[in-house]
């Protein structure tokens, strides 16, 4: 196999290295959702650090999809179309390559941003962290929403973007379907892995069916929830053969984690004073509720953190990889060029991806190729991920030090 600076293909998408910028919420689009000249200076970056592809944050195929985080970008009208082909149009011209990430939030988001009481979910369980009850979604719910995605996704290709990724980890609504934790269903969307899976499935040919079988179509799967009856790498590689036997998908990327779960998505450092100043509904707490936080709940809290390691979802992802033969793309913890290079060339995973250390460093990529770094600056302070819920994204490692 190949090394990480090798040309790698996605369906028809021809990358010119393994490295990938994962997908991260920005909160840089206007208020309507349509991506800014702020985004694409942001993409930017990565494009000429060297990155082989830009996955963007994700973008929200309905309103009663939409985000609580920062100014989240949207795809769910036609009139938004412009906007993203101006941005990708000069992605393109920079050489860049650009795949939309496309979300519906189910239970992780407040209605109130939604706008569009009650939040929608498979079952009527509130998410801990955000802890307002959804409700069950019904069957012709279930149909708009998957139908929805297929015109997400065909709005992305007429905006030009190379291609799109589903999002189906992190607690969002199709994760939520696959998770036994939060999908309590009897009817064919619940109980058994085939009736979880079915929405991701019927999701995958619409948006082939809306896009076309030669564009590339990506999904984000989870590997790992904290809950008990949350999905485990065992179910994850059952989800991945799945994904591959539908013929709607051309690579798997796996993640874990979900919001009630704490760091688990991103490991690392439990970021007391950058909750305390940027995430709702800490921020908005009177100064003696924080300082009780600060002092008592948040070293207990921190006690539970799982800890860091670098590549910490590559065992599945190399699990997956051995079961389909689809790309896969192993996210999580990604650090040091030998860790990289070795995941890639034992046939462990075909393309790494990256979050948090780009933003820091932009041009990793080019620094690891030139030989100017072995390993990312990233000390995962988690300052960015908590940040991104009332202000745009930036790396604020140095922020309250
Ligand atoms: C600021 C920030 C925003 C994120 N937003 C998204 C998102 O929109 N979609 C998504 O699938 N993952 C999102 N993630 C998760 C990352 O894709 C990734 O799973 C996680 O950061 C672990 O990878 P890393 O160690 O390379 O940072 C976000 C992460 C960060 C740091």
């Amino acid at each position: 196999m190949d090394g990480l600076f090798s040309e790698g293909k996605i369906g028809t998408l021809k990358l010119r290295n393994r490295m990938i910028r994962a997908a991260s919420h920005e909160g840089l689009a206007d208020e309507k959702g349509n991506p800014t000249e702020k985004q694409f200076q942001f993409y930017k970056r990565f494009v000429e650090g060297g990155i082989g592809l830009v996955i963007t944050g994700y973008a929200g195929i309905m309103q009663s999809g939409k985000s609580a985080l920062y100014h989240m970008t949207m795809i769910h009208s036609d009139d938004m179309i412009a906007a993203h082909k101006r941005m990708v149009d000069k992605i393109h011209d920079l050489g860049g390559k650009i795949v939309l990430q496309i979300a519906h939030c189910g239970r992780q988001t407040w209605s109130k941003e939604t706008g569009e009481p009650p939040l929608l979910a498979p079952s009527a369980i509130a998410c801990g962290f955000y802890k307002e009850k959804p409700r069950a979604l019904t069957d012709p719910e279930i149909y708009e929403i998957i139908e929805n995605f297929g015109l997400a996704a065909r709005r992305a290709k007429d905006a030009g973007y190379d291609g799109v990724q589903i999002h189906g980890a992190h607690g969002y609504l199709l994760s939520t379907f696959l998770s036994r934790h939060a999908n309590r269903r009897k009817d064919k969307w619940g109980g058994s892995k085939e009736n979880r899976f079915r929405i991701v499935g019927e999701t995958l040919h619409a948006v082939k069916k809306a896009v076309g079988q030669d564009y590339p179509v990506l999904i984000k799967l989870n590997s790992y929830e904290r809950a008990r009856r949350g999905v485990k790498p065992d179910e994850c590689v059952e989800f991945a053969k799945m994904v591959e036997e539908t013929g709607c998908c051309d690579a798997i990327e796996i993640s874990c984690g979900t919001n009630e779960g704490g760091f688990v998505m991103a490991r690392g450092d439990f970021p007391t004073k950058a909750i305390l100043e940027y995430m709702r509904p800490y921020c908005e707490m009177n100064p003696l509720f924080k300082f009780f936080t600060r002092m008592s709940v948040a070293p207990v809290v921190r006690l539970f953190q799982p800890k860091f390691t670098e590549g910490y979802n590559l065992d599945t992802a190399a699990r997956v990889k051995k079961a389909v033969s689809l790309p896969v793309i192993a996210l999580g913890g990604m650090r040091t060029k030998q860790f990289m290079e070795d995941a890639v060339r034992e046939e462990k995973t075909d393309f790494v991806s990256m979050a948090r250390p780009l933003l820091l460093e932009p041009d990793l990529a080019n620094k690891f190729k030139n030989g100017e770094s072995e390993a990312a600056r990233c000390d995962n302070c988690n300052k960015c991920v908590v940040a991104v819920d009332t202000a745009p994204i930036a790396c604020r490692k140095d922020e309250f030090n």
